[in-house]
């Protein structure tokens, strides 16, 4: 099979479509032929060589994957060869085929595109576990997502919507207004506007009582400045820096929480959980058209490097998908 490798870790010409060995379903695995995989933000930094992939993980870049299974592994009684899934990856998705195990595997919920099934995994897992899971998010509640036009910010978008939240975002200026279209109750240009103002406007003084985070120590402070009283911020991503400073005083008199994940790492059994949880929880909602896979544009895997300019631009939003054949 050919898959994207990276010779040498570098900038986007760093990816080279080559030929590897196809992969064989261990015990417990399932064989995707892959449609569609997506570009995250994750893979820029292992093409540069600083995310290496979990041991155990297919050495290619890739998180998630739509398709069709193959080939049925040992030990696995719940697919079958011929069914079109999508899958959460250690890594592996830009390939034409994937061995993953099985508990990571998703039916294409109904009335989405295979190929757009690419789309929903990686993020639907992420906001998920974090926004509802971990931070319990409850109707009528207020949730900020930072970076409102990242893949991972469109979807946060939708489920806080679909769940009863009012949703603030940051985004640059060009993005807001299609984030309003996917139901933000409000936008905030993060480069002209002080966004814990912004929050504590339009929520009375309240503000955010959940605040999903990408930046990490840039945004710390004023993060915990943006949160309501009994609020939870969630730390998904260090863009701004992993080293930050608190004033624990400021928590304490909010009586908040910080958390803090990866969904990469984490063991298959832990992985296998969220996925269930996504499939009952966030199945039902994008079957019934309130959540919806936001795809910027499909390009050939062959031509991964120009997606990945376009991701590290932040030219797109939503997803960029990259299709086989
Ligand atoms: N912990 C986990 O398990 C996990 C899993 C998946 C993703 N993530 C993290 O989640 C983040 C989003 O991932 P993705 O793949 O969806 O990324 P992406 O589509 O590449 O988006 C990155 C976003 O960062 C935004 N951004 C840049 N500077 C900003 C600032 N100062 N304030 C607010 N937003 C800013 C950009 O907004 P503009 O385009 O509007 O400038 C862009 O939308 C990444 O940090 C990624 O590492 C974490």
């Amino acid at each position: 099979m050919h898959a994207i490798t990276v010779p040498s870790p570098g900038g986007p010409e760093a990816l080279v479509w080559a030929e590897v060995p196809d992969p064989e379903p261990g015990p417990g695995e399932v064989v995707v032929d892959v449609r569609a995989s997506a570009v995250n933000r994750a893979d820029l930094l292992q093409r540069q060589g600083h995310y290496p992939p979990p041991p155990g993980a297919p050495a290619y870049l890739g998180l998630e994957c739509s398709g069709v299974i193959s080939a049925v592994g040992p030990d696995v009684t719940d697919w079958r060869v011929g069914q079109e899934v999508c899958a959460l990856l250690a890594g592996g998705g830009y390939a034409e085929r994937v061995a993953v195990p099985a508990g990571q595997v998703l039916p294409v919920p109904a009335g989405v595109d295979l190929v757009d099934a690419a789309a929903l995994p990686e993020v639907a897992c992420t906001v998920w576990s974090n926004v509802v899971r971990l931070a319990g998010l409850r109707a009528g509640e207020t949730l900020l997502v930072h970076g409102g036009g990242s893949g991972i910010g469109t979807f946060a978008i939708q489920l806080g919507v679909a769940l009863g939240a009012t949703v603030l975002v940051t985004a640059r200026a060009a993005k807001h207004e299609r984030l309003r279209e996917l139901g933000a109750a409000h936008t905030i240009d993060y480069a002209g506007q002080d966004f814990v103002e912004e929050v504590r406007r339009v929520t009375d003084g309240r503000g955010a009582d959940v605040v999903l985070d990408i930046m990490g120590a840039s945004y710390l402070r004023q993060n915990v400045a943006a949160l309501a009283t009994g609020g939870r911020l969630m730390v998904i991503g260090l863009q701004g820096g992993r080293k930050g400073e608190l004033d624990l005083n400021a928590l304490m008199a909010k009586r908040a929480t910080i958390g803090a994940t990866t969904l990469r790492a984490r063991p298959a059994a832990e992985k296998a959980a969220i996925v269930r949880g996504v499939r009952d929880e966030v199945w039902p909602l994008v079957e019934a058209g309130r959540i919806r896979p936001v795809v910027d544009r499909r390009m050939p895997m062959a031509e991964a490097a120009e997606a990945h300019r376009r991701v590290e631009n932040s030219d797109h939003l939503g997803k960029v998908l990259l299709t086989t054949g």
